[in-house]
């Protein structure tokens, strides 16, 4: 019954005495089975548009640890290349995309209604999943965040400042405010149809709002989510919403306020009695263990762990990493970070 799923009571506001628990980029290349679907694949945007592989790699991490939440397979960079951008992925550098820096290129962009032929595998890897998942695990769907997905549209590639995408904010206002309208509408039809496929949960990942500062954080990091968040809840209200404004710092206060999501990610930076005192009062909270314990292991990855726990078990609370975990991690790291949890 979806109303004993653990991850869907949290969200809801309950405080569990052990917190369901998944993790970012809990299908990845840390995982030996992950590396032979990919390679099954061919390569990596292969395998995001192949529905029954990436059910497969959504799979992998649950069968291996019993995850509270699968998070489906899938990029943030797909809605660009369904807006009509190049992407493709340079192995060992990143992705690499054709870049937007005029008026004209933005207008050349689809509409957003157009993105769903496209996106239509993703809409299938839901569907398989939804079958395919034990009847106590959570379904998650995602997208990037207006501004982090124009930081990408803009600079064709990931930058370390999003300078390229500043630069554009700064000196051509209309062009960079059309990329991130088309974003935002896009991103909103996306969701909704990932909710009509069988996401339980929707999170919206914003990677690069703390480079956002004052007047530029509320108008391009908080309004679009806020817009997304209220368009989804006019459908569909009962579906959660996880917002991950990552190293915000204390904007996260105002940013809970104002967005209107269910649950608040937070970042390796928050101080956890901070989050407890003014975000967790109002909802729950998801975070927010470094992932390089996944790779250092030992005494540190298990008291730094329990100290999550023990910090946030006032409220409602999410068990997971601050960012995503890395390829070098230790698969038995993540056994060791259970055991810390559910003991
Ligand atoms: O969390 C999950 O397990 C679900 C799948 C997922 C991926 N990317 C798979 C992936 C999710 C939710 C994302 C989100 C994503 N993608 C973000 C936001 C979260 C964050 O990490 O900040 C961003 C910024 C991207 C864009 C992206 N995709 C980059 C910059 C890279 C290269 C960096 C890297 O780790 O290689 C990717 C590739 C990517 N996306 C991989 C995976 C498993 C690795 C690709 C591979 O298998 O070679």
């Amino acid at each position: 019954m979806t109303e004993q799923k653990k991850l869907l009571r949290a969200l809801a506001g309950e405080t569990l005495d052990t917190p369901p628990v998944w993790m970012m980029r809990q299908a990845g290349r840390y995982l030996p089975e992950y590396k032979a679907t990919r390679a099954q694949a061919g390569d990596f945007l292969s395998l995001c548009y192949n529905s029954d592989l990436a059910a497969e790699v959504t799979l992998q991490p649950i069968r291996r640890y019993g995850f509270d939440a699968a998070i489906m397979f899938a990029d943030i960079l797909l809605v660009p290349q369904a807006l009509g951008a190049d992407v493709w992925f340079v192995t060992g550098e990143g992705p690499r995309l054709s870049t937007i820096t005029t008026a004209d290129q933005a207008a050349a962009l689809k509409p957003a209604d157009a993105i769903h032929d496209k996106l239509a595998p993703i809409y299938e890897t839901l569907r398989i999943l939804r079958r395919e998942l034990p009847s106590e695990t959570t379904l998650i769907g995602f997208a990037g965040a207006p501004w982090t997905v124009a930081t990408y549209m803009i600079a064709g590639r990931g930058t370390p400042d999003q300078a390229p995408a500043h630069a554009l904010k700064n000196t051509d206002r209309a062009t960079f405010e059309a990329v991130l309208d088309r974003i935002t509408d896009a991103t909103i039809q996306y969701l909704l149809m990932q909710i009509e496929a069988g996401a339980e949960v929707v999170k919206l990942f914003d990677s690069w709002a703390g480079s956002l500062k004052g007047d530029d954080f509320n108008k391009y990091a908080l309004e679009p989510t806020r817009k997304i968040i209220a368009a989804l809840k006019a459908k569909h209200p009962n579906i959660p919403v996880i917002a991950f404004p990552r190293e915000a710092g204390p904007a996260y206060a105002e940013f809970a306020k104002a967005v209107g999501a269910d649950c608040l990610a937070l970042d390796t930076k928050v101080d956890l009695k901070w989050a407890a005192d003014v975000l967790q009062k109002d909802g729950c909270v998801q975070g927010n263990l470094d992932p390089k314990l996944m790779v250092e292991g030992g005494d540190r990855l298990i008291s730094e762990t329990k100290r999550i726990v023990k910090a946030l078990s006032g409220g409602p609370h999410i068990f997971n990493l601050g960012h995503g975990i890395t390829p070098d991690a230790d698969p038995e790291n993540v056994h060791v970070m259970l055991e810390a949890i559910r003991g």
